[in-house]
């Protein structure tokens, strides 16, 4: 059986200008989400995860541009439609955006106003992406908030946001995100503001959601803890660029990037004694501005091979594969 894409993000480079120069956020990033299931995406911060999100949504704002690729919705149908080449404000573009792919921000407060009710701001979603009274809307905000496990929706329509603890306020959020009914929910860090058993209940309603709704999910994230209870299929992000791509269970047992093996060995592990260090990465990621020559990870690298890391860049993994771009023996698609 040949797997439905939903959206192939193919090269896309974008890029922020300033006078300081150009910074090449994303450096020709290719992505496959596939139907149903759950990509994830993890690298650690800088590493332009939430540049590729927004560049989807086409949230990009000026000095920032996209300077190259395509963003594929539906690719290979009749419907494809190529968002990267859409006008941001058009109406397909404002049909797309919370229509067919929806939005989870880490800090729910991004997409939440404080002036309003929930309920306001839910019905309002609602009335954007659907022709319907306003006594439907509120029966289906109503519904959402249920939908999102909230207890009582019914009262909660009338709290304000500040009312409400950061857990239940990011399951608003996930409710604003499928007012318009997506098929796909792009998640950024969705849980990285909350203690870990607020995290937990989340990531378990997310699966739920995926479930029931059947929904194409790319999950963001730099904690490869969350990748292991989520995803499908993974690619891992350094400086703009994907540098390995796999099958989740391939990724954890064979790693092939150095950079991924690393991020392996940063996650805590039941094994792990209460008081004992995690190892780190050594460095920081550059700015992307200093992007490093060869291979953009050759300073921190471990297993450099020296002159061919620090003079060629490895060539991209090809949409599909798993592999990493990497000259070690064997870590190539
Ligand atoms: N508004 C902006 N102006 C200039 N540079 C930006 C802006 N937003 C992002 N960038 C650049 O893009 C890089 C990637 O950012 P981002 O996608 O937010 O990283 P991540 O989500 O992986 O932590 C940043 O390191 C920064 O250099
Ligand atoms: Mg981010």
């Amino acid at each position: 059986m040949v797997e439905r894409i939903s959206l192939a993000i193919r090269d896309l480079a974008v890029r922020f200008e300033s006078d300081q120069g150009v910074v090449r956020a994303l450096d020709g990033v290719s992505l496959d989400l596939h139907a149903g299931r759950t990509l994830g995406v993890v690298g650690e911060s800088g590493c332009g995860k939430s540049v590729t999100a927004r560049s989807i949504l086409r949230l990009i704002d000026r000095p920032g541009r996209i300077s190259g690729g395509r963003i594929l919705l539906d690719p290979g149908t009749p419907a494809e439609t190529d968002l990267a080449a859409l006008d941001p404000e058009s109406k397909r573009m404002r049909s797309v955006r919370g229509g067919r792919i929806g939005l989870i921000f880490q800090e729910p407060m991004t997409a939440l106003s404080v002036h309003y009710t929930v309920g306001n701001q839910l019905i309002e979603a609602v009335v954007q992406h659907h022709a319907i009274t306003p006594r439907e809307a509120r029966d289906r905000a109503v519904a959402l908030l249920g939908d999102v496990g909230i207890p009582r929706p019914e009262t909660r329509m009338a709290a304000y946001p500040f009312e409400l603890s950061g857990g239940l306020r990011q399951r608003v959020g996930i409710a604003m995100a499928l007012a318009g009914q997506p098929d796909i929910l792009i998640a950024d860090e969705p849980t990285t503001a909350l203690d870990v058993t607020t995290q937990a209940q989340i990531l378990t309603l997310l699966q739920r959601l995926q479930t029931e709704k059947r929904i194409t999910l790319m999950l963001i994230t730099h904690d490869m803890g969350v990748i292991a209870e989520m995803a499908d299929e993974v690619a891992v992000m350094y400086l703009g660029r994907v540098v390995e791509a796999a099958p989740v269970e391939e990724l954890f047992a064979a790693p092939r990037h150095p950079y991924t093996r690393a991020l392996l060995r940063a996650v805590p592990t039941i094994l792990a004694k209460p008081r004992q260090r995690l190892a780190t990465i050594g460095g920081a990621v550059p700015h992307p501005g200093l992007r490093p020559t060869g291979c953009a990870f050759h300073p921190r690298c471990a297993e450099s091979l020296g002159a061919r890391c620090q003079q060629e860049t490895p060539a991209d993994v090809p949409p599909g594969q798993a592999g990493a771009a990497c000259f070690l023996p064997g870590a190539a698609a």
